[in-house]
């Protein structure tokens, strides 16, 4: 290496260090949150009754979105979509008998939105909100992983980011950028 691509490698470390630490929060955008939100909604129909023996297995840390600050709850949010973002990643939908009936189109379009709201805050450290949604994300983990009880365990991840999604709109609406792209 040349001793100026050694000085442009350091400039960049330096700009990228700044850019960290003057960016401690990120508001994700209203707009494509409330999108996100509708697109989980209208995938399918609603939490189906079968799987609600699997309640006691699944158990999202409701209290998470109790608390007030907006730093907390974007953190909640981009965590939440960020689990659900590594388990599609990690494990496909079961199909045949037992396989999930979502609309594909919409599950598409769900997935794209989601890959755009985790690219935009990806200066996020989301250690402390790991920590806290990680017993739940193991656990939905071990019920898809089960071929009998697979589709219940996308179900359930599907009502509850669904429901972070939209606790945090109701309740802290004010934490998301709601200004229009130009
Ligand atoms: C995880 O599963 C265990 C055993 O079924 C249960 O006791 C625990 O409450 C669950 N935790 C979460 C966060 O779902
Ligand atoms: C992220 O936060 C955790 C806990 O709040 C802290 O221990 C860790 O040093 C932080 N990491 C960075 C890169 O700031
Ligand atoms: C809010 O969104 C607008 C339009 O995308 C953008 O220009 C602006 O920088 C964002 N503000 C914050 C605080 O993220």
């Amino acid at each position: 290496m040349t001793p100026t691509s050694v000085l442009f490698i350091f400039l960049q470390l330096c700009c990228l260090q700044m850019m960290l630490v003057s960016m401690p929060t990120c508001k994700l955008p209203g707009r494509v949150v409330q999108n996100t939100h509708n697109l989980l909604r209208d995938l399918g129909e609603p939490f189906p009754v079968h799987c609600r023996q699997y309640n006691n297995q699944i158990l999202f840390p409701d209290s998470a979105l109790s608390s007030g600050s907006c730093r907390w709850t974007s953190l909640v949010v981009y965590e939440s979509l960020r689990g659900a973002g590594l388990m599609f990643e990690e494990h496909e939908l079961p199909e045949g008998e037992g396989r999930v009936t979502w609309d594909e189109q919409k599950l598409d379009n769900y997935l794209n939105l989601q890959d755009r709201l985790l690219s935009t805050c990806l200066q996020l450290n989301t250690t402390e909100a790991s920590g806290v949604l990680s017993p739940y994300f193991s656990n939905v983990t071990a019920v898809v992983e089960q071929q009998a009880s697979s589709s219940c365990g996308w179900e359930a991840l599907r009502r509850d980011v669904l429901w972070v999604l939209n606790s945090a709109l109701r309740k802290h609406r004010g934490c998301f950028n709601w200004t229009r792209a130009h």
